[in-house]
């Protein structure tokens, strides 16, 4: 059994009023065509991804998938509807058959792979030529209505722009999901322009089929949040809201504590170890994972990190592209950027930002630092107020700052520099010269104290 798949994204998505093509907006830090390109790929025997990929939206589209093997691009000349765009999708399979293949529309990113899998297998046991996956919603006026017989046979699918008054109290209606098997395909040929809009409606294909004696189905489901389609900002907020709820109820059920379910944001490729705690106005990003008994207090962002176990993170910290050890606190107000690595056990704390740089394992900079390229080893105290001078206005130097090393507050280290283990360095020094191990480095000017200045200067 050969199946592929087609993803429709070749709209621009007007309702939208953006410069940016609607399946390429944000939802839950990834574009909303991501979404339907994973379902797809959970059903078993899904060997090809087409992607219909219009004027709009080519390039950027192009640039999610360069590194997935498993889409290609059809291209859709002018925008001429759904049935043309699918009609696209098929004519770069280069004469290859498949026995099935699926649809879906790419702004409806809420369908899971189960959904999709359930749909072909009906479609299969019911041996139907198409099978339309149906919803019953509550608002039905933005999707097509599911027109059927007396007899409850599927007779035709109609816009609402083209639906009479009876037919919009319609509630099941079409989710833009779809199974061909490979003998319907010939009849996109033969849907007829819709004269409202000048466009040819996939959807007509139903009516096509059973005007011809072809089996035709639709598998109803009644959860309306998996088939939200996203065609306005709105509907989009409507999407991350149910996205949003699916997958808190998944890490709560995982054993995780949540305070607050409306405004913990977390994607759907991070994961979460039990008894982490997560307070409000968390958000987890990208590729990120959050070991066991952690504790995120308010007001963090976390992407595409790697959080182990028992580490705290105090309110108000970015973390981005970082490792953090088990054990560690990191913040309030902190910044690891891209490539802060921090021990076991090690503490980075208020108004502290770290970049592209290693701190030992119970290693300690707990106030007000900068610290850039620079290799810091196990149980150093960085002083408040420390900062690597790691750039010169040209290049970037590396700091070392070995076990054990003692830096006073308000000192500057400009890199390259190493301060050997077990050193000391005074507070208020500019160290632009190495350290060697256990030594003592001060560069500050020596205090002058002058008995009764102020006496002398003021009081004549
Ligand atoms: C479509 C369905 C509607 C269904 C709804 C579900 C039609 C005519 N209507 O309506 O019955 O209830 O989806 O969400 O199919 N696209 C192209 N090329 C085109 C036009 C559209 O690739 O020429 C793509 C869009 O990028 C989009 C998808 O097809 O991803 C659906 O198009 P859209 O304009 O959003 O259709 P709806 O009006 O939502
Ligand atoms: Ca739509």
């Amino acid at each position: 059994m050969k199946t592929c798949a087609v993803v429709l994204a070749a709209g621009l998505g007007k309702r939208m009023k953006s410069a940016t093509p609607k399946v390429v907006h944000n939802l839950l830090g990834r574009p909303v065509v991501t979404y339907p390109v994973e379902a797809v790929k959970a059903v078993t025997g899904v060997s090809k991804i087409v992607l219909v990929i219009g004027r709009h939206s080519e390039d950027k589209l192009k640039a999610i998938f360069k590194d997935d093997p498993v889409v290609s691009f059809a291209y859709q000349e002018n925008l001429l509807g759904t049935a043309d765009a699918l009609k696209s999708g098929l004519g770069c399979l280069n004469g290859e058959q498949f026995d099935y293949t699926v649809v879906t529309t790419a702004d409806a990113p809420l369908i899971r792979g189960e959904t999709l899998q359930g749909l072909i297998d009906t479609h299969i046991s019911g041996g139907n030529a198409v099978t339309v996956l149906s919803f019953v919603s509550k608002n039905p006026s933005s999707y097509g209505r599911l027109i059927r017989n007396p007899d409850g046979t599927l007779k035709g699918i109609v816009e609402n722009p083209d639906a009479t008054e009876e037919e919009r109290k319609i509630n099941e209606v079409n989710s833009g999901i779809y199974v061909f098997s490979q003998h319907a395909l010939p009849l996109l040929d033969m849907i007829q322009v819709n004269a409202k809009k000048g466009e040819f409606y996939l959807t007509d294909i139903v009516s096509v089929a059973a005007e011809h004696g072809l089996r035709v189905d639709a598998q109803k489901m009644l959860d309306e949040d998996e088939f939200i389609g996203i065609n306005s900002r709105a509907e989009l907020l409507q999407a991350l809201n149910a996205l949003k709820r699916r997958i808190n109820r998944h890490w709560m059920d995982e054993g995780v504590t949540l305070m607050d379910e409306n405004t913990t944001l977390i994607s759907s490729s991070v994961s979460i170890g039990r008894d982490t705690i997560i307070y409000p106005n968390v958000i987890l990003e990208g590729k990120t994972i959050i070991g066991e008994g952690c504790v995120i207090y308010p007001n963090v962002r976390i992407v595409d990190s790697i959080i182990e176990r028992d580490v705290v993170v105090k309110d108000s910290t970015l973390i981005e592209d970082s490792k953090i050890d088990s054990g560690a606190a990191v913040g309030p107000f902190a910044h690891l950027r891209p490539g802060a690595v921090i021990g076991k056990k090690a503490k980075v704390g208020n108004f502290v930002e770290i970049k592209k740089s290693t701190l030992g394992n119970n290693t300690k900079a707990s106030h007000l630092s900068y610290i850039g390229d620079a290799a810091v080893g196990d149980n150093v105290n960085i002083g408040a107020g420390t900062i690597t001078c790691n750039y010169d206005g040209v290049n970037k130097f590396k700091t070392v700052i070995e076990d054990g090393v003692f830096i006073g507050s308000d000192s500057q280290l400009v890199a390259p520099v190493t301060v050997g283990k077990g050193a000391f360095v005074g507070a208020g020094s500019t160290i632009t010269h190495d350290v060697p191990a256990d030594a003592l480095a001060i560069s500050r000017v020596r205090q002058r104290t002058i008995i009764d200045w102020v006496k002398a200067k003021f009081k004549k």
